[in-house]
């Protein structure tokens, strides 16, 4: 057995310190050793964003990072992401467009999606497709994903609009 590495991270809030091969992934301590199983195994190389977690506020694929690399920052993943609320309106929005069907690629989507609004929120739907072309998705056909992010970033452009007039 490969010697064990002890890091100390913080994981959704919660201070974690364990003992990892280090070449245990991130994804698969996440969901292993954690079983924090909302970030899912995909690819396991880098392509279909299926694993994408926070790692010190910056998206990253659970697949391409080791454990090890984490020690001393921190992880977030779609349950602490949603318990905070930050994705609740995309959450809301990919629900009233019927966005998701099995949900394997959903959270990977939620966190690419956040992104896209923080750094583009003035994106066109083939921005967004552009943005979001790093995420696959088996079942819905893309055109749902991208009418669901486009409704957010129309709701939060109105929602500009209107307190620019007011003040
Ligand atoms: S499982 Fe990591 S990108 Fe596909
Ligand atoms: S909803 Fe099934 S893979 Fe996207």
């Amino acid at each position: 057995m490969a010697e064990l590495t002890t890091i100390r991270l913080n994981v959704n809030g919660h201070t974690v310190i364990r003992d990892v091969e280090p070449r245990t992934h991130l994804i698969d301590f996440l969901r292993d050793s954690l079983q924090i199983k909302g970030a899912r195994v995909g690819c396991e190389h880098g392509v279909c964003g299926a694993c994408t977690v926070r790692l010190n506020d910056k998206m990253v694929r659970g697949c391409l990072v080791l454990a090890v690399q984490t020690d001393n920052s921190r992880v977030e993943t779609i349950e602490g992401a949603s318990d905070r609320g930050d994705l609740a309106e995309l959450q809301a929005a990919f629900h009233a467009r019927n966005a998701l069907q099995c949900g394997f690629c959903t959270t990977g989507m939620l966190f690419t999606a956040a992104e896209l609004i923080a750094l583009q929120p003035d994106a066109t739907r083939d921005e967004i497709r552009k943005f979001m072309s790093g995420n696959y998705c088996r079942c819905t056909g893309y055109q749902a994903i991208v009418d669901a992010i486009a409704d957010v970033l129309a709701a939060r452009a109105k929602q500009h609009a209107s307190e620019h007039r007011a003040c």
